[in-house]
């Protein structure tokens, strides 16, 4: 602006000295037009230099998405010509899956509700291939306010996306992985808990039997007669032990459903760390499968040992709530609380592994604790798998 005025400073000067008002006006104009001229020529020139050497794909398209100007890195990217890219539309070229989106996301550009558009799309190359883009688009609008034509970046993000996909490939197999070998395990504690419960149980039912019938045939004999209670007595720990060690494996209340096996585990928590858990378990039966109870189960479970182990806590409310949709489960105790934070490997894998099978089933874990405030745990896990 500055330099439009000291160009034309002379031309006026000029004109008022001499009188010549109207030739005066029409220098100014015109040393104003060439001013413009020229800046636009700059601009111009600017533009194609950027839009030319630009490493970035750029395209402009009219509104009905046919190209008007693309640059080489978009022509490389594709592997079209120029001649050939200007004879297309941006709808030829892109992938068919992404096309109803890319479609409507177009007409929120056109139509103003969206100010810029940006978007992971596929173009599907002159080779057939497709190619990830993060693509940024806005429109540009002439002096009527109408869409003139729309103009877009396209960044190459193909081998970021590849590796980005298959990370999160690779980490949904290895969910499935520790979804399937949890099961694996989880079946095999049945299978354990059953044999010793069935196979030792009967054993040492009928062991009990005998040593009782000993200890009457040696009413007689004092010696033997305390040798043979001793031995019965011997016998119940064992069996007491035998049902314990079944019972950590896979406790049978289990098999009744989560409800009485929360109860189970509330009673164990008190008998071993004299804490009080107040239950809040609601009343509707939750109808779920086998794999939902045992995932939940072993939350609780976990959360209850972490209790008992760290939390120092005088109470604990479960609190459970479930439809057919789902399942939402929480843990809170009134302990010393942790940083979750600070939270890491080398500290244990029972969190990780109560998240990680929550996760499996598609549902959440939510971990709320400060030092001295306890900790609380929400868990939300659908009922209906995720496809
Ligand atoms: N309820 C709690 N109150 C206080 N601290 C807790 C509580 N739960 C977990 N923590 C803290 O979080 C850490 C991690 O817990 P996590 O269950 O993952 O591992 P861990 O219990 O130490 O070992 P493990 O692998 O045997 O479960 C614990 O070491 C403890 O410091
Ligand atoms: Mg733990």
């Amino acid at each position: 602006m500055d330099t439009l005025l000291n160009l034309s400073t002379p031309a006026v000067l000029l004109s008022s000295a001499f009188g010549l008002t109207a030739l005066g006006g029409a220098f100014t104009v015109c040393a104003r037009l060439r001013q413009e001229r020229e800046r636009f020529r700059i601009d111009n020139a600017f533009f194609q230099s950027t839009f030319q050497a630009s490493a970035v794909g750029m395209t402009v398209a009219n509104r009905e998405g046919h190209y008007l100007r693309v640059n080489r890195a978009m022509c490389d990217f594709v592997g079209y010509s120029e001649t050939e890219l200007l004879q297309r539309s941006y709808q030829d070229i892109t992938c068919l899956e992404d096309f109803p989106d890319r479609e409507r996301v177009r007409s929120q550009l056109l139509d103003g509700s969206l100010p810029r558009l940006q978007r992971e799309v596929r173009y599907i190359r002159k080779d057939g291939r497709s190619v990830w883009a993060l693509v940024v688009a806005s429109r540009v609008l002439d002096q009527d306010g109408d869409v003139a034509y729309w103009v877009s970046q396209v960044l190459d993000i193909d081998s970021r996306k590849h590796a980005e996909l298959a990370l999160i490939e690779s980490r949904r197999q290895l969910r499935e992985l520790s979804k399937h070998q949890e099961s694996l395990l989880e079946n095999e504690r049945k299978r354990i808990a059953r044999e010793i419960h069935d196979e030792l149980g009967q054993r040492l039912t009928a062991l009990k039997m005998e040593i009782s019938l000993l200890r009457l045939g040696f009413g007689h004999n004092p010696a033997l007669f305390r040798i043979a209670d001793e031995m019965r007595t011997l016998a119940d720990g064992t069996m007491d032990a035998v049902r314990q060690i079944a019972s950590n494996l896979r406790p049978a209340v289990l098999d009744l459903g989560l409800v009485p096996a929360i109860e189970w585990l509330a009673e164990q928590l008190y008998k071993r760390a004299s804490i009080q858990v107040h239950l809040d378990l609601g009343t509707e039966d939750i109808p779920m499968d086998d794999n939902h109870v045992t995932v939940a189960f072993r939350a609780i479970q976990e959360s209850l040992t972490n209790i008992a182990r760290h939390a120092r806590a005088q109470e604990v409310r479960i609190r459970l709530r479930g439809s057919r949709a789902g399942l939402d489960l929480q843990i809170q105790d009134d302990g010393i609380g942790f940083d979750p934070a600070r939270l890491d490997s080398q500290q244990g894998f029972g969190i990780m592994g109560m998240r990680e099978r929550v996760t499996a089933l598609g549902g959440t874990l939510a971990l709320h604790s400060q030092p001295g405030s306890g900790t609380r745990i929400t868990i939300a896990i659908p009922l209906q798998e995720p496809t």
